[in-house]
């Protein structure tokens, strides 16, 4: 039977949840993401308790834990850059391997553009690995397409990583 995914905010008191979650993703996945391992283990633990804080509550910032059966399994990040330009975007995707294809990851994304939209955007960004193609064709499935821009990885300057923006229903 499959386990039952759900999705919710961050608490404040959630650091070390996030912390866990974050350092999980980047030792599977270092071909994901813009941070390595290495920065995420020098940051003094107290700032992913800071992070969680401003996270649960913030009106342009969010976290987003996806649980199964109660039990931490993934997350996203969702935030909205200052003014002018004020784009939202989605960030820092992962579902733990043992609970993939089984639409945690689509959760985890509407979940996070809802709460976007509720703040008032009408397109939800996210960027992309060329190198992902598992990731550029989830996103594609979620209606996702390209914008045109990219940019070198800040982890892998070698690679480069794509602009995709979703118009959301509103
Ligand atoms: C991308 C990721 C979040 C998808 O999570 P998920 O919970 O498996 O996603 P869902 O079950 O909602 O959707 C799965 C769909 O995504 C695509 N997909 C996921 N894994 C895939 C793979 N290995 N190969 C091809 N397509 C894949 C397919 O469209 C798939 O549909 P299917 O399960 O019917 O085949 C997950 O694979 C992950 O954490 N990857 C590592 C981190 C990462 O790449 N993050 C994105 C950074 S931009």
């Amino acid at each position: 039977m499959s386990p039952s995914l759900t999705v919710s905010r961050i608490a404040a008191h959630q650091g070390s949840v996030l912390r866990e979650l974050r350092t999980a993703s980047l030792r599977e996945a270092p071909y994901a993401f813009g941070e390595t391992l290495e920065d995420a283990l020098l940051v003094d633990p107290s700032l992913f308790d800071d992070t969680a804080a401003l996270h649960a509550k913030a009106p342009r910032l969010a976290t987003f834990l996806l649980y199964t059966e109660g039990h931490p399994c993934g997350l996203v990040h969702a935030y909205i850059e200052e003014a002018p330009s004020a784009r939202a975007f989605v960030s820092a995707l992962w579902v733990a391997p043992a609970v993939r294809h089984l639409r945690g990851g689509e959760l985890l994304v509407n979940v996070a553009s809802q709460w976007l939209v509720q703040q008032g955007v009408a397109e939800v960004h996210a960027w992309i690995s060329e190198e992902n193609r598992t990731a550029v064709r989830f996103y594609e499935r979620l209606g996702f397409g390209p914008t045109g821009d990219r940019r070198a990885m800040l982890s892998h300057e070698e690679e480069a990583e794509s602009l995709f923006v979703r118009h959301m229903h509103v």
